[in-house]
């Protein structure tokens, strides 16, 4: 297995007020390219700062953080604009879509600047879109905005997908449609992808599930053969 990600007795601390916080205590963590990763574990556990230090929104107190055997902690702000850009996308809780665009428009915005985009008609259909392209945000129902989210954070091609809480807002059938989008674009990109959660259910469809408490992984679990997302059971 190809290793993207290796953490070394990463920390985070937050100074408020005099009082430090402990949000990540020494971490050490390898991921694999190519696998679905899931970050489990309560509110408060760390999920959220551990994206920030992946995807080099926040930089960490101490320790490495190696992508592609080299440290993005030591990176400057330039070096670190061209590592998100060239390498990584985001999806969130909220979609945040472009109200007065359509699908398709929505979904182009995510290739503006990349190198290497993947083509937006097949990208339209992997979602299940193709028959929305033409609508407008208004028009669709939950789970369908997270889609045009995902098919525009694929847009550039990423090597890594970062999702915190992607089904947060959804019920468990669009959910799990969620779900089976991000799983069949893992299969036919190679996508990377991390997927913060507080639903143990969605654990299943990962090949590493990470759990977090108080800042420190308590649990890392591999699994051999991953469940299709149709069949999962919804906690
Ligand atoms: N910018 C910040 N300044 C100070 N403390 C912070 C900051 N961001 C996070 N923390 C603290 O770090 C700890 C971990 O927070 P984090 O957001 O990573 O948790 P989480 O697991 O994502 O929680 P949730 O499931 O509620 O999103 C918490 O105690 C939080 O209060
Ligand atoms: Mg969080």
């Amino acid at each position: 297995m190809e290793k993207i990600y290796e953490l070394q007795n990463v920390h985070k601390i937050y100074k408020n007020f005099g009082n430090e916080n402990h949000a990540l205590n020494d971490i050490n963590l390898t991921l694999n390219k190519g696998e679905v990763i899931v970050i489990l574990g309560p509110s408060g556990s760390g999920k959220s700062t551990m994206l920030n230090i992946l995807s080099g929104i926040d930089n960490p107190s101490k320790g490495k953080v190696l992508f592609a055997n080299e440290d993005i902690a030591s990176f400057d702000e330039e070096a670190l604009t061209l590592y998100r850009r060239n390498n990584l996308g985001f999806i969130f809780q909220s979609y945040n879509l472009v109200s007065n665009l359509t699908v398709t428009e929505n979904i182009e915005l995510g290739a503006h600047l990349s190198e290497n985009p993947l083509d937006i008609s097949k990208l339209l259909k992997i979602v299940g879109l193709n028959d929305h392209k033409n609508k407008y945000p208004y028009q669709l129902s939950g789970g369908q905005m997270q889609r045009v989210a995902i098919a525009r954070a694929l847009a550039k091609n990423p090597k890594v997908l970062f999702c915190d809480e992607p089904t947060g807002a959804l019920d468990e059938k669009t959910g799990k449609k969620v779900l089976e989008t991000l799983q069949e674009i893992n299969k036919e990109y190679g996508t990377t992808m991390i997927i913060v959660t507080h639903n143990p259910s969605i654990a299943d469809l990962a090949h590493q599930v990470i759990k977090m408490n108080s800042g420190t992984v308590k649990e890392v679990i591999v699994h051999e053969n991953v469940k299709d997302a149709k069949d999962l059971r919804w906690a």
